[in-house]
């Protein structure tokens, strides 16, 4: 068997405007997807998935018509991850030159779903590396990126960035301004996460700004003033001013839910946070429900969070340095 991991992330800013060519700044988390895969001579895809804040599953199938999974979870959520699955698989077919290939894959997350924290990414990025290397082809991590990015454009209809996939490929903190993606220095950052158990509809949600940007000015200015807060938090990072940063993420909330993508959860979240003392806070990733990241060196943010109504899991977040992790 051969096993990789690769991480999470939090954005610390720029999520949503940079699907309109804005820079956004997201930061790898100690939080791991690990996949380990077994070459199949059958040329199936078997999939075994544990601990994706879901009860485990078990699908096997060929591509065939008729085959697919008798599992005790909710079918979209199912059909989701395998989308995923999938894709990667097609990548690795691709990239090593053997299209009939079939796989036993196994899937282990502690990242939860769809709040944020980027999770498919994660699945996305450690599936290509495992499934390549099993092949015995080593990607190059730009190209994990990039192949990984290609299966969530491909599932997601064409709403992704690149932000999620390279981040959770290199590990950092990282810029991401259109096609252009690079690691950048950051030092050691106090990130508190908040989570409110639930999750956000991405494409739902990516559509709703797009919709909104076309209708009203407002919103294309909203946008635009992401991108500014965007580059004042470049430089706060590089200067390790926390409390700028911790500003900037402040007014980068507030821009999120001039464009409607907050929530009253990740409001109150972030409103606990800021009054136990943290830097700043704000909604991470695609919005609707999920996950804040707050900056606190001390435990109050994290204490404050776990007493607050909407808030079922509050948990501190080291920066992953690393990308995706060769296991075995
Ligand atoms: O919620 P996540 O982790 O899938 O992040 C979505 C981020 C968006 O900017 C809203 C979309 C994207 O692909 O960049």
């Amino acid at each position: 068997m051969t096993l990789s991991s690769a991480p999470g992330k939090v954005y610390l800013f720029g999520e949503h405007a940079v699907v309109y060519g804005e820079p956004a700044v997201p930061c790898a988390i100690e939080r791991r997807a690990r996949v380990g895969v077994e070459q199949r001579s059958d040329g199936k895809l078997r999939v075994h998935a544990e601990d994706l804040s879901l009860d485990g599953f078990t699908v096997e199938y060929g591509g065939d018509t008729n085959d697919r999974p008798d599992v005790d979870v909710a079918e979209n959520l199912v059909d989701a991850a395998m989308g995923y699955v999938d894709g990667a698989i097609e990548q690795v077919r691709d990239a090593t030159g053997e299209p009939e290939v079939g796989f036993d894959v196994t899937i282990e997350s502690d990242i939860p779903l769809g709040a944020g924290l980027g999770s498919s990414a994660a699945v996305v990025v450690a599936a290509i590396d495992a499934a390549t290397r099993e092949l015995g082809v080593t990607l190059e991590r730009e190209e994990i990126a990039d192949r990984a990015f290609r299966t969530e454009y491909d599932v997601q209809d064409g709403q992704a960035s690149r932000a999620d996939t390279f981040c959770s490929a290199v590990g950092g903190a990282v810029r991401v301004e259109g096609e252009d993606c690079r690691a950048i220095e950051a030092p050691d950052l106090p990130i508190v996460v908040g989570f409110d158990g639930g999750a956000g509809d991405t494409g739902a949600l990516v559509a709703g700004v797009r919709a909104l940007r076309e209708e009203y000015d407002f919103a294309a200015d909203t946008v635009e003033a992401i991108g500014d807060v965007v580059r004042n938090g470049e430089k706060a990072l590089a200067a390790g001013d926390l409390e700028e940063l911790g500003r900037l993420m402040d007014f980068n909330h507030g821009l999120l839910s001039a464009l409607d993508v907050s929530a009253r959860t990740l409001d109150t979240m972030v409103w606990a946070a800021r009054d136990a003392g943290a830097y700043g806070a704000k909604l991470t990733g695609a919005g609707g429900g999920g996950c804040i990241v707050a900056l606190d060196p001390t435990e109050a943010t994290e204490t404050a969070l776990k007493f607050t109504p909407g808030c079922e899991d509050a948990f501190r977040a080291a920066l992953a340095e690393d990308g995706v992790k060769r296991l075995e």
